[in-house]
């Protein structure tokens, strides 16, 4: 099977979960985009590199290579001997990465690391199914109200519901350029659905 399935969709509308779900069901990896645009933040952290400046973050990532390992139920970033992956998810990664994943240069990085990988696999993102992989089979692109999404992010960070909520719409505006679903991708609004029910939805569009 070189079958690619790819789930788009807005910040905390529950792609990583559903893709690592799906990809589990298949027997096949899922790829987090995500993971490399936060890896790429966590490094300009590390390096004290100044964010708007893309050329010093295009020449930290020939210096310090990162590493994707995509398995079914779980993607890890590595540096070198560094294992990035529980730095990924920190609310200083959550405010930068918009900023970092708007340079065109960091973006065809990102899609250059993406498209060495083997099919099958799932790949989750925001353009999956537009720039990085138009030819996939299965392409869905999941939403869901930002109240929502705020109380279900809520159980990994620290701050309360309103704030987590507001800054998920800003990041919604800022991502908004490279977040439009594909035109043959289903639309799932996964609002009132249990992760079940959405994976269960996936799976029958990947049968049918
Ligand atoms: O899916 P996520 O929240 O982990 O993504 C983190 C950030 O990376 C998000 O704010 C937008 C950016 N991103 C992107 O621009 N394109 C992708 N394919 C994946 C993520």
């Amino acid at each position: 099977m070189t079958v690619i399935i790819t789930i788009d969709g807005i910040a905390a509308s529950g792609k990583s979960s559903v893709a690592s779900r799906v990809a589990r069901a298949l027997n096949i990896p899922y790829i987090s985009s995500g993971y490399l645009y936060r890896a790429v933040t966590h490094l300009v952290y590390v390096l004290q590199i100044d964010p708007s400046n893309q050329k010093a973050i295009l020449e930290a990532l020939e210096t310090h290579p990162l590493t994707l390992i995509p398995h079914p139920e779980e993607n890890e970033v590595w540096q070198g001997e560094h294992n990035y992956t529980s730095a990924l998810h920190t609310s200083e990664v959550d405010r930068m990465v918009s900023e970092i994943a708007q340079h065109p240069q960091v973006r065809d990085w990102v899609n250059v690391q993406l498209k060495k990988l083997p099919a099958p696999f799932v790949a989750e993102g925001r353009d999956m199914g537009t720039a990085v992989f138009p030819q996939a089979k299965h392409k869905f692109y999941l939403t869901a109200r930002s109240k929502v999404r705020a109380q279900r992010r809520a159980k990994e960070r620290p701050e309360d519901i309103a704030s987590i909520q507001a800054a998920l719409e800003l990041r919604d505006q800022e991502d908004q350029v490279q977040s439009k679903p594909a035109e043959d991708a289903l639309l799932i609004d996964t609002s009132d659905l249990t992760l079940e029910q959405v994976v269960e939805r996936i799976l029958k569009g990947v049968h049918t």
